[in-house]
């Protein structure tokens, strides 16, 4: 599939005003991606969860203008007007403009909320930028259907919008808003990045893993214990580009379709220690190629070793199939079978929760997608 694929057939720009609400959730990668080539292109396959909880609620009031030189827009966050985030999406609409004409032609209210605390240290670009992009569909969508409903042709079946397609393009549309949104539209499990063993992989946008999974994965849950709740150190920009002159950046790249594959293989099975191995093995890869950039950073803190350590010593004293992943920044994601939540929480509960700040944890698991209200 191309980029070409996703211009859309003219339309009239026939509707006056309108809204659409979608909520987006969150993701956690599995085999990470960091690193990129131009146009938001991943340097390697990356897999990760949908979220349940984490989640950004977003409502786009568009309503038609007479000037079509520029772009006109206003962003909201829990009903107060956020200037900082005009720029990140004024950027964002200058991309995808050439896949959505009618960006030009109105004038946009953008209302956005999250779930989960704004200064939580959980980055709210996936979800925000899946919903956005998902809202932006709708419309084309409407825009399309008015046509329809006027048009005389015959010839009128290539301007429906399918769903599939929908989705697709939503996803391309996020992931030129943030790369790993293009993630965050469908659960439980989704491929960012095209793989050979997997159908219908794409670098351009993220697709449901197309395979049955082993019961050992239905309903996981993911902790996150939030350790540090500042702004991320490195920006996930900074971080990528900092894989182009990386010394052991190709290597790096070899590495992650094979943790695919190997991924594949612990789905199918159910066994759990390797899904253990692999997963662990990916976060800490993810940290060490920060630590071994120029210039290097340490993007964990005393606090999250102190967990990584605990959570060891509790799985090398019980039966346990707890593990963590981390993103870029110093939060741990607690990875557990469903059946274990009991005794997690109350380890969280005796034993952890003295190294989250403020003793502040979120409770989520894996979700199936965004959803439109
Ligand atoms: O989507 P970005 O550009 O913010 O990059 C996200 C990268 C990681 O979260 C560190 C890994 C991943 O695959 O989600």
């Amino acid at each position: 599939m191309q980029e070409q694929q996703f211009i859309s057939k003219a339309y009239t720009s026939s509707v006056e005003s309108g809204r659409f609400t979608w909520s987006s959730p969150s993701n956690i990668a599995l085999v990470k991606y960091w690193g990129k080539k131009e146009h938001q292109i991943p340097e390697n396959p990356s897999i990760s969860f949908t979220l349940d909880h984490c989640k950004t609620t977003t409502t786009v009031y568009f309503s038609k203008k007479e000037d079509r030189n520029d772009f006109s827009f206003d962003v909201f966050l829990d009903g107060k007007a956020q200037e900082d985030f005009k720029p990140k999406i004024e950027t964002f609409f200058k991309r995808v403009h050439a896949y959505l004409p009618f960006l030009n032609d109105y004038h946009f209210k953008i209302e956005t909320s999250n779930s989960f605390p704004h200064s939580s240290g959980i980055a709210s670009s996936a979800s925000g930028m899946s919903a956005l992009s998902l809202c932006l569909m709708s419309i084309e969508r409407a825009l399309m259907e008015q046509d329809l409903a006027t048009s005389t042709s015959t010839n009128i079946k290539e301007k429906v919008l399918t769903d599939s397609y929908f989705i697709q393009k939503a996803s391309f549309l996020a992931r030129l808003g943030s790369g790993s949104a293009c993630r965050s539209l469908e659960g439980d499990l989704v491929v960012w990045g095209a793989h050979k063993e997997i159908k219908g992989s794409s670098d351009l946008f993220g697709v449901k893993y197309p395979y049955d999974v082993h019961d050992n994965f239905k309903n996981y849950q993911d902790t996150i214990l939030l350790v540090d709740k500042g702004q991320k150190q490195v920006s996930s920009t900074v971080g990528h580009n900092l894989m182009h002159d990386h010394p052991f950046a190709q290597e790096r790249f070899k590495q992650a379709p094979k943790n695919v594959s190997r991924l594949m293989e612990v789905f199918k099975t159910g066994d759990l220690d390797a899904f253990i191995a692999i997963v662990e093995s990916e976060a800490l890869t993810l940290h060490a190629m920060m630590m071994t950039s120029m210039p290097y950073f340490i993007l964990m803190k005393p606090n999250t070793l102190k967990i990584i350590n605990k959570i060891w010593a509790y799985r090398a004293t019980t039966n346990s199939k707890v593990c963590f992943t981390l993103d870029a920044g110093a939060n741990v994601h607690m990875l557990y079978p469903e059946a274990e939540s009991d005794k997690i929480i109350e380890l969280i509960n005796n034993e952890l929760v003295a190294y989250c700040q403020n003793g502040h944890y979120i409770c989520d698991r894996i979700g199936f997608g965004a959803r439109q209200l």
